[in-house]
């Protein structure tokens, strides 16, 4: 059956990934960020692009992301999938970092999809049901050096769309929480330095992560068998289970990290 899939960040990393993987899959595909340029190139990779949608978006601006709500739900009526994935990372301590950087962060990782999740869930719920991914990281689940602001968000996902499914889910509306480790994409250059500048570096780590394409496939997968929460992790597991269960071993690992990794 075609869907329509609305992704955010879909301009690079894992949302253009997913934006090409829905598109294969005969979805209708609504691509959000603010680079059209980028953009536009996502959607002539798309097996369709005249089934493809750009609706240009900024993640840190309400007004901006009202006008995106308005021309999509009144251009495609429902959504019947929301991917919340557009976001940004941060490279900074938390003693050396002003209060207005944890707020961008915050915007754009966390009260961004927390908007868009409030204006499509009247029209799924009216239309029998959707679903709603939320991106949000390893990092969600414990603390790490640098990411003060970072790992904040995404803890603060978790409780939200868990949420949205305890109060909606026997009204259709499913939630698909996604935990990624380290994913090759850009994510590093672009992260949030204490003065607001981007960190331009491509971290080791990133560098020998998992693809996009995988990530994004392990993420339809999920969507497809209605999995509350995934992690798409290598090795990057084990910080997970650490912390779960051998907490101690957690805080002796996590205050030997080096920075850049
Ligand atoms: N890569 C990883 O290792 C990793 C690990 C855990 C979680 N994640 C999460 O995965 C998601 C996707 O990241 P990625 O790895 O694919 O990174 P990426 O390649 O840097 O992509 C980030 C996307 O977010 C968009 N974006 C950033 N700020 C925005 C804003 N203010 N307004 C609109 N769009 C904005 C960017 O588009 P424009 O610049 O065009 O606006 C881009 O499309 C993020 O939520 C990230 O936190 C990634």
């Amino acid at each position: 059956m075609c869907k329509t899939v609305w992704i955010t960040g879909a301009s690079s990393g894992i949302g253009a990934a997913l934006a090409v993987r829905y598109s294969e899959m005969g979805c209708r595909v609504i691509m959000s960020a603010r680079n059209v340029e980028r953009l536009e190139s996502v959607r002539q990779q798309c097996v369709n692009p005249d089934n493809c949608f750009i609706v240009p978006l900024d993640l840190s601006d309400q007004t901006s992301l009202a006008y995106a709500a308005d021309e999509v739900l009144s251009r495609f009526c429902k959504v019947d999938i929301l991917i919340n994935n557009g976001g940004i990372s941060q490279r900074s301590m938390v003693a050396e970092t002003p209060i207005d950087i944890d707020r961008r962060v915050m915007e754009v990782d966390y009260f961004s999809g927390v908007y868009l999740t409030k204006r499509v869930l009247p029209s799924m719920l009216e239309h029998g049901g959707g679903h709603i991914v939320a991106i949000s990281s390893i990092v969600g689940v414990f603390g790490f050096p640098q990411r003060s602001a970072y790992s904040a968000a995404k803890h603060a996902i978790h409780g939200f769309y868990e949420t949205v499914w305890a109060e909606l889910h026997d009204r259709g509306i499913g939630i698909t929480i996604v935990c990624p480790g380290r994913i090759m994409t850009d994510i590093s250059l672009h992260a949030l330095t204490k003065d607001g500048t981007e960190h331009g570096i491509m971290d080791h780590a990133q560098q020998h992560g998992i693809s996009a394409r995988t990530c994004a496939n392990r993420i339809v997968r999920a969507v497809e068998r209605g999995r509350k929460e995934i992690y798409v992790c290598q090795k990057d597991i084990l910080m997970v289970y650490f912390h779960r269960y051998m907490r101690w071993f957690y805080y002796a690992l996590v205050s030997k990290v080096k920075p850049n990794s």
